[in-house]
């Protein structure tokens, strides 16, 4: 079965390491018809473009392309992962003032162009940026979305698998909150077929302190993450492009959830051709809770600095 939706566009904005390997994964997989690639450093994205296509005689029949912004006129995902990284040492907090610079053009230049498409921003600090993007581009909510904790989340189910030596893909567990060191880890609901688990007070401690160090650890070991990101960007396109409402934890505006409004965190959603259709109202139990408020305050008070 092909997995190409018959018409459809994504335009991936910064072809750096995440970019280039988002629009590899979707290459690979065959997702979209058009996929076009734009960078601040031109040449970049040509060469990203020329190697991949390169690559097309032994794939499918994508239509790849180096653009500019007029080729989001016909998108339906933008996928922005333009913007600086995190260099050993550095916090997702601390890129904040450099990103949110950036994003000032982008939003402008998309929306120039695209007003009915869905944005989804991977640029971090993910949860700030997805809020900053609401704010500048003036789309409706539903249609601008973080990559929130769906990695995390996947980083936590992995090493839950390792843990108990069971698939990651039948375990369910949930981290929400900011992606970021405030995530939230939901132990009350982490469970395999409807069955809770258990765990000792040093197994718990490793398996969060793994997941949500995971990209620190890897940051000092090559210097980057790209290709978990692009499986977890992928998964939400694929939801997008083929309406299929999966419950993925992305980030997105919440409104009186759990006590908490007016800022994007990731909390399972389920998201659909319409973005996120619908956020799931889900029971913490009072440690989760006080975690998900700190998380949230945290953002909030970022936010409050920033000229929106
Ligand atoms: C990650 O978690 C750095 O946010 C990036 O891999």
């Amino acid at each position: 079965m092909k997995n190409m939706m018959s018409s459809s566009r994504v335009v991936i904005i910064g072809t750096g390491a995440v970019g280039a390997t988002t629009a590899y994964t979707l290459l690979l997989r065959e997702r979209v018809s058009e996929l076009v690639l734009i960078d601040a450093n031109k040449e970049k994205a040509l060469g990203e473009a020329l190697d991949m296509n390169h690559g097309l005689p032994f794939t499918g029949g994508v239509k790849l392309w180096a653009g500019d912004y007029s080729d989001c006129a016909e998108a339906d995902v933008i996928v922005i992962a333009a913007g600086a990284s995190q260099r050993p040492g550095e916090t997702r907090i601390d890129l904040l003032k450099r990103n949110a610079v950036i994003f000032d053009s982008i939003i402008q230049n998309i929306v120039k162009y695209n007003n009915h498409g869905i944005i989804l921003v991977a640029t971090n600090p993910v949860d700030i940026l997805s809020y900053v993007t609401l704010k500048k581009s003036g789309f409706p909510s539903n249609r601008v979305i973080g990559s929130g904790t769906l990695l995390d989340s996947a980083r936590f189910r992995y090493l839950i698998g390792q843990n108990k030596k069971i698939n990651p893909r039948s375990i369910h567990a949930h981290i929400i909150g900011e992606h970021g060191d405030s995530e939230v880890p939901l132990w009350s609901l982490a469970n395999v077929a409807g069955i809770g688990l258990e765990f000792s007070d040093e197994d718990r401690e490793e398996i969060f302190n793994n997941t949500k160090n995971a990209a620190y650890e890897i940051i000092n070991a090559k210097g980057a993450t790209y290709y978990a990101i692009a499986l977890a960007l992928d998964r939400i396109i694929v939801s997008i492009l083929q309406n299929e409402g999966s419950v993925l934890n992305v980030s997105t505006l919440l409104t009186d959830y759990n006590g908490v409004s007016d800022v994007y965190l990731g909390v399972p959603s389920i998201v659909d051709r319409s973005g996120v259709r619908e956020v799931l109202d889900l029971k913490l139990d009072s440690e989760e809770l006080t975690r998900f408020h700190a998380s949230a305050n945290k953002l909030k008070a970022e936010i409050a600095k920033l000229d929106l």
